[in-house]
């Protein structure tokens, strides 16, 4: 079969930009055995053509002008890769327009604009592909959307932010956030600025497009319930490693009788679950549906060449596929309702500070009976005259949880407001 060249552009040639050439490059001859085609990158939009880069590009690719990208006729698809949603959203709509396919690795893009960006590539009738932009390496969105397209998936649970899950797997050794924080910006796992990994941003718009992927069903970033890991104190690793649990920054979606619920937040997880096994900077994404049960997908979240194989990856198959279509475009075939925060059912761990005094462990559990919570373990710690309780909760609605801490952060005997974190175990509690 002869083959045939195809013009790819690049928005952005800084570390998965780059990245992204190099693999063109080097990988060459086998994309054109998988697809026919050879993969040219033709232009390469940045701000400074003359900065050096960790990868050169051929002569004349490097430009500043994006009409230079848009107008190109030998241009078929195009990698956005230069993150941020202004000006990248609008040169998005633009190529989509003037019929290229994009691929991007963007995720706030996705989470924040996908549905109008999709619109446009279904009226345009070209592909939007996205899959570097959810956990860089792993093939998640793929094996959500072609491998399990009969399978009823209902939950999805992921470690999807590498910077948090790094600093949580440090403060098991000893330290605190502030100093695993440090540890983690020195080793360029984080950050300059950290915000948005650490209050939990980031994995709020992965969680969002994951959802939005699995359910069939658009889940704005706005609906996702999102708690960032900065109230985590070396107590509250100590307190997980003595119930035999770590602490992980969990992004948990789920689908029950036909309603949604995304969040993201610090939960307690038993050692024998498979998240609990994701260390330092990995992620890892497990999948729960009707006919699988459960797989899980794990590997490296981050990285220029990591999420320039996702890249890739999309740009194969852009060029691999022709026409559109479900599996193309957006995965939202279904309108489906929020799930009230109240009724989103889990175990869940408590910490509570107490004065030392006899009666207070009674009054806490009449106040959760009273709520219909029981109570599946109950740990007292005794220092300086103060108490500590802590409890692992068996499963119940969220909101019957708050409302027996709201009565019990009343208590005279209550010092503070109680901590509470979702439990993730393998066995049913
Ligand atoms: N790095 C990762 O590990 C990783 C992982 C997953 C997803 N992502 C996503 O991948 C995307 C790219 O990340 P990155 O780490 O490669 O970023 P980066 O190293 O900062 O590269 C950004 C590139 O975009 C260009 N650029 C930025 N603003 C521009 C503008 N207004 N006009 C023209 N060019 C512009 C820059 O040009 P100059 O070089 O001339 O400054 C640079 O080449 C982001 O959406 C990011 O969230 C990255």
């Amino acid at each position: 079969m002869a083959s045939v060249d195809v013009g790819v552009a690049l928005l952005g040639y800084g570390t998965v930009g780059a990245s992204v050439n190099r693999l063109l490059v080097e990988s060459a001859d086998e994309i054109e055995r998988a697809t026919g085609h050879r993969l040219r990158i033709v232009r390469a939009l940045v701000r400074d053509a003359d900065k050096e880069r960790s990868f050169a590009a051929a002569d004349g690719v490097l430009t500043t002008d994006f009409a230079a990208v848009r107008d190109d006729p030998s241009i078929r698809v195009v990698a956005e890769v230069m993150g941020g949603l202004d000006p990248a959203g609008g040169y998005v709509r633009e190529l989509l327009r003037a019929g290229k396919s994009v691929v991007t690795a963007n995720k706030q893009l996705v989470a924040r604009e996908g549905a109008d960006l999709f619109a446009i590539a279904s009226e345009a009738g070209v592909q939007l592909r996205f899959e570097a932009s959810v956990c860089a390496a792993i093939p998640v969105v793929k094996v959500l959307r072609e491998s399990l397209v009969v399978t009823n998936v209902h939950r999805v649970l992921g470690i999807v932010n590498g910077t948090t899950n790094f600093i949580l797997s440090r403060m098991e050794q000893g330290g605190s956030y502030a100093e695993a924080l440090a540890e983690a910006q020195q080793l360029g796992y984080a950050e300059a600025d950290p915000t948005d990994d650490v209050n939990g941003a980031d994995a709020a718009a992965k969680m969002a497009i994951l959802a939005t992927v699995a359910f069939g069903s658009r889940v704005a970033l706005s609906d996702v319930d999102m708690r960032g890991i900065t109230e985590i104190e070396p107590a509250h690793v100590v307190a997980a490693a003595d119930l035999g649990m770590v602490v992980r920054l969990v992004g948990i979606a789920s689908l029950l009788d036909g309603k949604v619920d995304v969040r993201v937040q610090p939960a307690f997880v038993e050692r024998s679950h498979p998240l609990a096994a994701v260390d330092g900077a990995f992620n890892a994404v497990m999948l729960q549906g009707d006919a699988i049960r459960e797989i899980t997908l794990e590997g490296p979240g981050a990285g220029g060449i990591e999420t320039a194989s996702a890249v890739v990856a999309d740009l194969v198959s852009v060029v691999g596929t022709a026409g559109t279509g479900f599996l193309q475009n957006d995965a939202c075939w279904r309108e489906l309702d929020k799930l009230p925060d109240g009724e989103w059912r889990s175990p869940f761990y408590v910490h509570l500070d107490v004065v030392d005094r006899p009666g207070v462990l009674a009054h806490a559990a009449s106040r959760f009976a009273a709520h219909e919570v029981s109570i599946a373990q109950l740990v007292q710690r005794v220092e300086d005259g103060q108490a500590a309780l802590e409890l692992v909760l068996h499963t119940a609605p969220l909101g019957a949880v708050k409302a027996a801490l709201v009565e019990i952060a009343a208590l005279p005997e209550v010092l503070g407001p109680p901590f509470v974190a979702p439990v993730l175990s393998e066995r049913p509690l």
